[in-house]
């Protein structure tokens, strides 16, 4: 194992952690975001899983939060407005009439503090001020990501604030386990859940649930994401693909989710403690060029996560943050070939 500095200083700062196995991490400061994850196909090639950009310069150009950490909340607030304890707060709206991945200058466009810590990760620290975006209470956060000899990428997250507040963060990597970035439609995925949260036009759910066993949403056998992808339905037809939040069956042992590529023989496995996952198939992306081209549908997250706009809907499970309370979430994304 072993943590090297390519770049030491500054926003772009840069850092790589090896295992035994030569499987690599690099991530950089700016959005404490992963910029490649390096790892062996089928025939012993090395390939990058991740979307981005040549150099880490590249993140700070317009991007659809490529493998960001998203914060102060993730996924989509309804109308751009909760209340907490009784005051009404008010965010930017940056997704039609609602706040989507933290607002106007969300936690991906911040400069993360990034320190190597031992020899197989690194940890990055953000101090968001009181009323940033909006949101209350000066909070403090640190996600620190670490590569195992198992080829596990395990994603820590810490945040503690010195007022109430909400907070529910993730990360936005956008994979492609061929390396090619082509498609995703071949791929075949697994996700651990029988419903999702049922959403309006504007993407955002409102605390009724869409039961999902045998329907075109349902991963719960495996199947290529192309099988259903293009069944004419509500739903899909407004995401323009998958884009939904699944909720999790979570043994806290087995993965939750799963994704297969034949092509290179890459599997991942995701672990997460996390109730939901936003399974997006990459709708949005329209050719922009990186590491490789970004079309529609050649790249998919699987954002972990709390319930979607639950400062919204009170049957949620909560995402407030009491004063002085310690956030604390983790989730690993496993390679393995097959
Ligand atoms: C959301 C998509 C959104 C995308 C932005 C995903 O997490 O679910 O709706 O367009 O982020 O890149």
């Amino acid at each position: 194992m072993s943590v090297k500095a390519i770049n030491e200083t500054g926003k772009l700062a840069l850092y790589e952690i090896e295992n035994k196995a030569g499987m690599r991490l690099q991530v950089t400061a700016y959005g404490a975001r992963i910029h490649k994850i390096l790892t062996k196909d089928k025939n012993g090639n090395t390939i990058d899983v991740v979307a981005g950009f040549e150099t880490p310069e590249g993140f700070l150009g317009d991007n659809p939060y490529f493998n960001a950490v998203i914060g102060r909340v993730a996924n989509r607030i309804g109308n751009a407005e909760f209340t907490l304890n009784g005051k009404k707060y008010t965010l930017f709206k940056n997704d039609g009439n609602n706040s989507l991945h933290g607002g106007k200058e969300g936690f991906d466009r911040k400069i993360w503090q990034a320190e190597p810590m031992g020899d197989d990760a690194v940890k990055m620290t953000y101090f968001s001020p009181d009323g940033e975006e909006g949101y209350p209470g000066n909070l403090t956060t640190t996600v620190t990501y670490k590569l195992t000899d198992e080829n596990e990428v395990s994603i820590a997250y810490e945040a503690i604030s010195d007022q109430d507040t909400i907070c529910s963060l993730t990360n936005h990597a956008y994979f492609n386990l061929n390396g090619d970035f082509s498609t995703v439609l071949d791929h075949e995925v697994f996700i651990d859940s029988d419903k999702i949260t049922t959403i309006d036009g504007s993407l955002i759910p409102h605390g009724d649930f869409t039961p999902i066993k045998g329907t075109a949403y349902d991963f719960s056998v495996p199947k290529k994401i192309g099988k259903d992808i293009k069944t004419n339905d509500f739903m899909l037809n407004i995401a323009r693909g998958y884009d939904f939040n699944y909720v999790l069956n979570n043994d806290f042992i087995h993965p939750v989710a799963t994704a297969y590529s034949s092509g290179s023989g890459v599997k991942m496995s995701v672990f997460t403690d996390r109730p939901c996952m936003q399974l997006y198939t990459g709708n949005f992306l329209d050719g922009l060029k990186g590491k490789k081209t970004y079309g529609y549908q050649s790249a998919f997250c699987m954002e972990t996560q709390g319930y979607p706009n639950a400062c919204n809907v009170p049957s949620f499970p909560s995402i407030e943050l009491k004063k002085g309370e310690r956030y604390s979430a983790r989730t690993s994304y496993k390679f393995t070939v097959e």
